[in-house]
């Protein structure tokens, strides 16, 4: 038997651990993350969401999705309706088609409401088994939600006529540590996407 040598050894060794390199290198260059928008009803997430959904789609290779609130109570929570049980389900199916699209690579945004902190907390944790999860917290205040009032619900809220309605009627839980802060009654969607944008920019996300 041929003895090998200490180099020989060396380059076996290098040649076995090359898929594993090429693997790393791939997971860097593809890694999924999702944007998690959370906020009261008329805060701004939607919007926001649109924003940084065109951005992203102009300057990005890897696909992004845009899971709006209202487009997946349409199409995937249409049975539900606002009671903490149903809120859970609806953002928990949320946050696991988003952990679908981050695990093979691509770039999820959710705005849900989310109002409970053990529901995010769920997500996130689900999220975090594929890739990254950004919570934005879109922090603008109620009374300036309830000012715009674009759909006409905080007055119907307030008249009673709707029930459990976030912020008036039913509990909205704080984030505790959003990865990213914006107030849309501080600053306008453009700039508040231009902070979303350098933050992931600066943390390796981009570029
Ligand atoms: S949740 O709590 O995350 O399941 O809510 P979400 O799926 O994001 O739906 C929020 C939108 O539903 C409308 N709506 C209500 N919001 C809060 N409370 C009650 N009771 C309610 N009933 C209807 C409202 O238009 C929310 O829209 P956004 O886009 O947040 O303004």
């Amino acid at each position: 038997i041929r003895e090998t040598s200490h180099e020989q050894h060396a380059e076996v060794a290098h040649w076995f651990s090359y898929p594993t390199v090429l693997e790393e290198w791939r997971k860097t260059l593809r890694h999924g993350f999702t944007l998690f928008f959370t906020g009261l009803s008329g805060a701004g997430k939607s919007t926001l969401a649109q924003v940084l959904y065109a951005r992203l789609k102009e300057q990005e290779a890897r696909p992004v999705t845009l899971l709006d609130g209202d487009i997946v109570r349409k199409n995937i929570s249409s049975e539900l309706g606002f009671s903490r049980e149903h809120r859970d389900m609806n953002v928990l199916r949320q946050g696991y088609m988003a952990s679908l699209i981050t695990r093979h690579g691509g770039i999820a945004i959710c705005a849900p409401i989310a109002p409970y902190a053990n529901t995010r907390a769920q997500v996130r944790a689900m999220v975090e088994e594929d890739g990254d999860f950004i919570e934005i917290y879109v922090a603008t205040p109620l009374t300036t939600c309830e000012t715009r009032d674009r759909k006409g619900l905080y007055a119907r809220a307030r008249a009673g006529l709707i029930k459990q309605f976030t912020g008036v009627s039913d509990p909205y839980e704080t984030p505790v540590n959003p990865e990213i802060v914006v107030d849309t009654s501080l600053q306008s969607a453009g700039e508040a996407a231009d902070k979303i944008l350098a933050y992931l920019t600066a943390q390796g996300y981009l570029g």
